[in-house]
């Protein structure tokens, strides 16, 4: 029987599949699908402490192999959080992760206090594109993300995953400023700065005229930046970036994941997580493999 266990900050999730922040609508639609108890862990769609509606609409336009998002953080609130999606998820045996997306530092912090105990691990979101205040502006500088993560790590009375952005010049600046703010794992990439333009009208496809990409197109580069911040820190890391099959998977483990979202797949094959869980273990299987953690970090680079 193949070991799927993996630990993440001395939480220990049954196996390294986790549903990628606002990709699997909280669960509920995905759960008609299959148990969600399969699962190492869910991660949120980003929580603030005010209901946002997000960006106008178009907000997703879909680009060769990936899509471009602009949803602006669209989510329910703390409050609507706690009492309506927690308890839902809680009934499921999987860790949950929330993601935290607040405008300032004192909101992130607030979000953490709030959540306290209830949910197992805690990403803090220094990487979102599409808002002005916050997001993407908190994860491009090194000082401004270890600041951020230092005062967040304060308030968490779980450990603290920070979800790093491509872009940037040199991810391994901002991975290194926030593991020695004292993030406890760190998770990336979220998308890349993309922008789609319609030649007929003239007109940006997505109403905010830029998006984040996510899908395969950026699969290589995801997995290039797993494997760097593998290199220069200790931290556990979930890797994601268009993965979309158990070989994609066994890939970013193989290049330092120690545990993997599945996102933009989900939009797709609604049980996407779910298979690329079963396509793992046939990957590990076929190899003779018992502990899918001899993976974590077995790059054989030149
Ligand atoms: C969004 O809601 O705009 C996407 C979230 C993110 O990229 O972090």
């Amino acid at each position: 029987m193949t070991d799927l266990s993996v630990n993440i900050a001395g939480v220990k999730l049954k196996n390294p599949i986790i549903t990628a922040s606002g990709t699997f609508g909280n669960g509920r639609e995905i759960s008609e699908y299959y148990d969600l108890s399969q699962l190492g862990a869910v991660c949120v769609k980003a929580i603030t402490l005010k209901p946002r509606q997000g960006n106008p609409p178009p907000r997703i336009a879909e680009t060769p192999s990936g899509i471009l998002n602009s949803v602006g953080l669209q989510n329910g609130g703390i409050d609507y959080f706690l009492k309506y999606e927690l308890p839902n998820l809680k009934r499921y045996d999987t860790k949950v992760i929330a993601n935290i997306s607040g405008s300032t530092v004192e909101e992130n912090c607030e979000l953490a206090r709030r959540l306290g105990r209830d949910v197992d691990l805690i990403e803090l979101n220094i990487s979102c594109p599409n808002v002005k205040q916050g997001g993407v502006s908190f994860g491009t500088d090194p000082k401004i993300a270890a600041e951020i993560t230092a005062r967040v790590k304060e308030s968490c009375a779980v450990p603290l995953i920070v979800k790093l952005s491509p872009n940037v010049t040199d991810i391994t600046e901002i991975a290194k400023a926030a593991e020695n703010a004292g993030a406890d794992a760190l998770s990336l990439i979220n998308t890349l700065l993309g922008m789609k333009i319609d030649v007929n009208t003239r007109r940006p496809v997505l109403a905010n005229n830029t998006g984040g990409l996510s899908g395969p197109a950026v699969k290589p580069v995801a997995v290039r930046m797993v494997w760097q911040v593998f290199l220069c820190t200790r931290l556990p890391i979930i890797g994601m970036g268009g993965i979309m099959t158990g070989e994609d998977a066994a890939e970013f483990m193989i290049a330092g994941a120690s545990a993997v979202a599945v996102g933009t797949a989900n939009l797709v094959t609604p049980t996407a997580a779910l298979n690329v869980k079963n396509e793992l273990v046939g990957y590990l299987e076929k190899r003779g493999i018992k502990n899918v953690s001899e993976l974590i970090g077995s790059v054989l680079a030149y």
